[in-house]
Formats: structure tokens, sequence, C-alpha cells
């Protein structure tokens, strides 16, 4: 039965703020009992989409780098933790490339309508998003979670919660709010105890 759990992080600091909460959340859904992984962005060898459009009738991409073994990876996991910082008011560009190279399971799904995944399988994949971001305005967290709800979408997970955490330029660090850290704990756990009893 599966438990796996990969927790994505989309931050160039992989010691920085987000990479602390994604502990968390990764901490909490290992205690509920699943095997966790994390795929680490700024580690991986890989260029952005280059449109040459190979998916769009085989069942991965042409491009030949790091990018290959995230698509098995993401077709066997059983749910998501995405996190990132916002920037520029959107998802850091590396992050976004990566996200962009997902194309593989659009053209899948929406293309040739031969999705991955069946209705009951999507049904049972879930995704937790976490962000932080410097500033504290209203709209700082809407072009990340547009982004986010679509590459969602596209690699069949629901978005079944979310951790958003602004003023991060007056927090500065995060281990100074450990009620931030608790929240991603739970978060973590709650995501876990969804995938145990959605594959039992
Ligand atoms: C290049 C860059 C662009 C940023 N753009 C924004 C922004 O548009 N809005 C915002 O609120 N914070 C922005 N920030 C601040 C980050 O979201 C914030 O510093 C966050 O805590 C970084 O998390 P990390 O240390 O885990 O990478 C930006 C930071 C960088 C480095």
């Amino acid at each position: 039965m599966g438990r796996k759990i990969i927790g994505v992080l989309g931050s160039p600091l992989t010691e920085g703020n987000t990479a602390i909460l994604l502990e968390r959340a990764l901490a909490g859904a290992k205690d509920a009992g699943c095997e966790i992984e994390k795929v680490v962005v700024a580690n991986l060898d890989f260029q952005a989409c280059n449109e040459m459009l190979f998916c769009r009738e085989h069942d991965t991409c042409i491009m030949d780098d790091d990018m290959q073994p995230q698509y098995q990876k993401f077709r066997e996991m059983d749910s998501l933790i995405l996190a990132t910082p916002v920037m520029t008011m959107g998802i850091p560009g590396r992050l976004k490339s990566f996200m962009d190279r997902f194309q593989v399971f659009f053209m899948a799904k929406y293309m040739r309508k031969s999705p991955f995944f069946t209705r009951e399988e999507a049904q049972r994949r879930n995704g937790l998003f976490i962000c932080i971001s410097g500033m504290k305005v209203p709209e700082v967290f809407v072009g990340v979670k547009l982004s986010v709800q679509a590459f969602f979408d596209i690699i069949d997970c629901n978005y079944q919660d979310e951790l958003l955490i602004n003023d991060m330029d007056t927090i500065r660090d995060i281990r100074t709010r450990p009620e931030i850290l608790d929240a991603a704990y739970k978060k973590g756990f709650a995501l876990g105890k969804t995938v145990i009893a959605s594959n039992q």
C-alpha cells in the first residue's frame, strides 16, 4: 500500500526558513506513518521547458536531465508537500521551471486524455502548500497560489491544505515562532494521516 510523501523545496537556501518549515511538515508526515523523501530543486541540474513538445505524444520529456527521475517519482508518490518563498510576487524562477517541466503530465491528462492516474488514484493524491513572504501585503500569495493550484491540478493532487506565513522580513528567523513550526508539523501530520487512511 502506498504511503510515500514527497517534499519539494523551492527556496535556493537549503537551510533557510522555508527549508525549516518543510522539515517540520515532513517530520509530521513521518510520525503519521509515511515514508518521506525531499526533493531540493536547487540541487537538480535541469533546464526550463523549451517547448519541444515531445511530450505531446510521449509519456516523458525529450530533455535528458535531472527531471527524468522526477517524472517516475511523481507518478509513484501518494501525496506532496510543496514549500517555497514568494519571489517577485510569484514562484521563484527555478521552482517555476521545475513545475513547467511537468507539461509531460499536462499533455497526458488534457491533450491525449490518457492521464497517468485512474480517477480513484487521483482522488487519493493530496497536496499541502507551504509558503512564506517577506512582506505583509494583502495580495502577496495570490500569484503563487494560482500557479501552485494549476500545478497540483496537472499532477493530480488535490489542494488539501496550506500554510501561508507573511511578514518574514520582521520575523527573520522562523525558529523564534514555535507556533508556526508547530502548525507546519500538524499540517504534515494531517496529510500523512490522510495518506494512511486512504491507502488502507
Ligand atoms: C529575489 C527575491 C525576491 C523576493 N520577492 C518578494 C516579493 O515579491 N514579496 C515578498 O513578500 N517577499 C519577497 N522576497 C522575500 C522572501 O519571500 C523572504 O525573504 C523569504 O523569507 C525567503 O525565504 P527563504 O529564506 O526560505 O528562502 C523576495 C526575496 C528574494 C531573494
